[in-house]
């Protein structure tokens, strides 16, 4: 009895040593200490034994177990320490290394020169809305005075959606829907930014959906003079103090006199290079007093109050402005030529 108390209490330390876990110490307690266990069943056969060696031997009984658990609860505190400095070495954090940087997006260069569009025409005293896209055939051309046999009106030009429906070609019918909705209130200062879709292949100057932007002014007494100082203000706001510009006399069915508007070429500066084929000038927008007949339509009386209007392509604007000579670039989200602006 003696050796076997000795015996088990040298394997039960070497079993304490040898747990790498809570999870099998635990288990070494449950095999010498538990219900069954081996130090617990021989406990409970001292009663078994000689009288005279008990005293003795169950002092020496009671020595393992409390030696035992001794070191099972001195293991246990090692483990925790143990455990808890893995778990800390793990979760160690640098805060003094250098962060990853988020790359943060920037403006499309058409939004860009949108904003500035508008920008400049509120300084000047302009609102600025929005009109559908999805547009009727009404305001597209019949209320600007396009009569229904006009080239413009050609299927080759026009996404129809019904007969009557169609996706807008310009944003001229924002001057339509503008005066109906405002006859026979004058001042008028609006302007209209939007995308417009024509049945144009693309191509480095021409896709099927693109933007313009109208500008509409009806009031009393207004005339060519304001048109051109408007215009020549916008100009040179956009492009620079120096750019020349010039008015082309021009054809518009829904205003009358139109002009065309050129401004020095932004590369050669008019001297004459492969950008403005030569001439020196660069068309950049359409413009006109309205015509007389689209004020009618919408409930004003012409001989009362005059307008002007035009219209340009922010696309257009936006290419020369920064030098890009394909329009497609502008839709293809490309992050290769979106991230140099
Ligand atoms: N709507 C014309 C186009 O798409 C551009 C234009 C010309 C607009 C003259 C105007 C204007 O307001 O007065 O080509």
């Amino acid at each position: 009895m003696e050796e076997k108390l000795h015996a088990l209490a040298q394997a039960a330390k070497e079993a304490v040593r040898a747990a790498k876990s809570l999870e099998e110490l635990d288990g070494v307690r449950i095999r010498f200490l538990g219900r069954k266990g081996e130090l617990t069943q021989i406990l409970r056969s001292m009663k078994e034994l000689p009288p005279a060696e008990r005293p003795r031997l169950g002092q020496l009984a009671n020595r393992v177990r409390d030696e035992l658990e001794a070191e099972l609860a001195e293991r246990a505190e090692n483990l925790k320490r143990l455990l808890e400095e893995c778990r800390l070495e793990k979760e160690r954090l640098d805060t003094t290394l250098p962060g990853v940087r988020p790359t943060l997006g920037h403006k499309h260069p058409l939004t860009w020169v949108l904003d500035e569009i508008k920008d400049i025409f509120l300084r000047l005293g302009f609102d600025v809305v929005e009109e559908p896209e999805v547009e009727y055939d009404y305001y597209n051309f019949e209320a600007l005075n396009i009569p229904k046999d006009h080239p413009a009106r050609d299927m080759q030009d026009t996404f129809y959606i019904t007969e009557e429906i169609l996706l807008r070609t310009h944003t001229s019918p924002f001057q339509a829907r503008t005066l109906e909705r405002m006859a026979p209130e004058v001042p008028v200062r609006v302007i209209c930014p939007g995308r417009c879709y024509r049945r144009d292949p693309a191509d480095a100057t021409h896709s099927p959906m693109f933007y313009q932007t109208e500008i509409l002014a009806v009031d009393k007494n207004i005339s060519f003079a304001h048109l051109k100082w408007i215009l020549i203000t916008f100009v040179r706001e956009m492009f620079g103090k120096n750019r020349e510009v010039r008015f082309r006399p021009s054809f518009f069915p829904f205003t009358e006199p139109s002009a065309e508007v050129d401004i020095s070429c932004v590369v050669c500066g008019g001297k004459g290079c492969s950008l403005c084929k030569g001439t020196g000038w660069l068309e950049i927008l359409g413009s006109g007093m309205v015509h007389p007949r689209e004020l009618e339509i919408a409930g004003y009386d012409p001989r009362k109050v005059s307008g002007f209007a035009a219209g340009m392509g922010p696309d257009r604007i936006a290419m020369l402005k920064y030098g890009i000579d394909d329009i497609r670039l502008f839709y293809e989200n490309d992050l290769r030529f979106l991230r140099q602006f």
